[in-house]
């Protein structure tokens, strides 16, 4: 018989009742060192005292709002957001599915506007954008795909970071090219700076727009608010989710004003976008992450997890061959099937993420204490061990 909720993910035996910073303890009481951080969510740690509050202090006045009215929560994040990147305006999302889905609109919509035929959109393969028709047609993964056609039309997949396959597919029918700088669920693959700078280049000569896809590698994940400002580029569009909201559903389209010039009332709409809670929670996330001072103790630890990571690659040669990534946003290459790896962890009480190309992923709040990295690199070793 059919589980009553729909059996669409194959689940650990393991249920979570309560969280404290790095720490997601269970309905049994173990206490598990959660270095996945729901998938970069968390990024402040479970229950985040500022995030408590920001959220009850909401909940107490007024929960939503249609966007038929003004939102001061909304405009407040929005302001947050326009003042630390590229954009000039935000559209408000409940997940980077629906950012992806904007991002695309946006991206066509601008080109019908200015009266071109231009609705190609070239993306990589081991791309992830979410799990719409759309963004399932946008990353083109079999397994993602399979059974769900007919799909959107309109996408090129090349092959990752090929700048010589996109130099030859981009031209006068190309809306944009849509990428994310460190691709996630393809296995914590970041795009070297001087591609990126290519694939700007390449954009700029074209006219064709860039949509990065920041869901996973934004919000402070690098160590840089967002991971292009890597390489000293901007896009035109940029898809924002998960840690801005620090685990409450939030997610943004970024926009320069010429990119956003075809998004007119009616164009686009959300009822549940914008919302006072989610917005609420979501300034406080920018006003904690876009600091220097806390974006500069993001790298320190980085450093830190990197070295022992090395250290821990290296005792254990049968099980990992690499560590690769950038920031908190690390991935262990693994010669043995990473999901046996995430299995090992669960029994040494550490919670880590399977990504696609054989890598185990690290994503753990930014607010890690270096204790915890300490003893988390001892938990994989000994997660290591069980496999040898
Ligand atoms: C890079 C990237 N884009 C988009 C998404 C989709 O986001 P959501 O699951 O919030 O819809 C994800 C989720 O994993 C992601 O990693």
């Amino acid at each position: 018989m059919i589980s009553h909720v729909l059996p669409t993910y194959n689940r650990a035996p393991i249920a979570f009742e309560r969280g404290e910073g790095a720490w997601a303890i269970a309905t049994d009481g173990t206490r598990y060192l959660d270095l996945g951080a729901g998938i970069a969510v968390n990024a402040l740690g479970h229950a985040n005292p500022a995030l408590v509050a920001a959220l009850t202090e909401q909940a107490g006045r007024i929960w939503h709002v249609s966007n038929l009215y003004q939102i001061p929560e909304q405009e407040r994040l929005a302001d947050l957001l326009v003042a630390h990147t590229f954009a000039d305006t935000v559209f408000v999302t409940n997940s980077g599915t629906e950012a992806a889905e904007l991002a695309i609109k946006m991206a066509r919509k601008y080109w019908s506007e200015k009266g071109e035929d231009r609705s190609e959109i070239l993306t990589f393969e081991g791309a992830f954008h979410g799990r719409s028709t759309g963004a399932i047609a946008a990353s083109g993964g079999e397994k993602m795909v399979k059974g769900f056609g007919p799909l959107m039309p309109g996408f090129v997949h090349l092959p990752w970071g090929d700048m010589d396959a996109l130099e030859a597919a981009i031209g006068p029918r190309t809306a944009a090219v849509m990428l994310e700088p460190v691709q996630g669920e393809g296995g914590i693959r970041p795009l070297p700076d001087a591609d990126l700078r290519r694939v700007r280049e390449l954009c700029d000569r074209t006219g064709a727009l860039l949509i990065l896809d920041e869901v996973q590698s934004g919000m402070g994940r690098t160590g840089k608010l967002f991971a292009h400002e890597w390489a000293g580029v901007t896009p035109d569009i940029m898809m924002v989710a998960k840690g801005i909201g620090g685990g409450f559903p939030l997610g943004a389209v970024l926009a320069t004003e010429a990119a956003a010039a075809g998004m007119a009332a009616g164009t686009h709409g959300s009822t549940y976008g914008g919302n006072p809670l989610a917005c609420a929670v979501g300034a406080r996330v920018m006003e904690i992450v876009a600091d220097p001072a806390f974006l500069a103790e993001v790298n320190r630890k980085a450093g830190l997890l990197r070295q022992k990571l090395e250290a821990l690659v290296a005792a254990h040669p049968e099980v990992f061959a690499a560590v690769r990534g950038q920031g908190l946003m690390l991935g262990l290459k693994c010669k043995v099937a990473p999901a046996d790896l995430v299995k090992a962890g669960y029994a040494e009480h550490i919670l880590t993420v399977p990504a696609g190309d054989g890598v185990l992923r690290l994503l753990p709040p930014l607010t890690i204490t270096d204790a915890e990295i300490a003893e988390a690199v001892q938990r994989l070793d000994r997660a290591a061990g069980r496999l040898e």
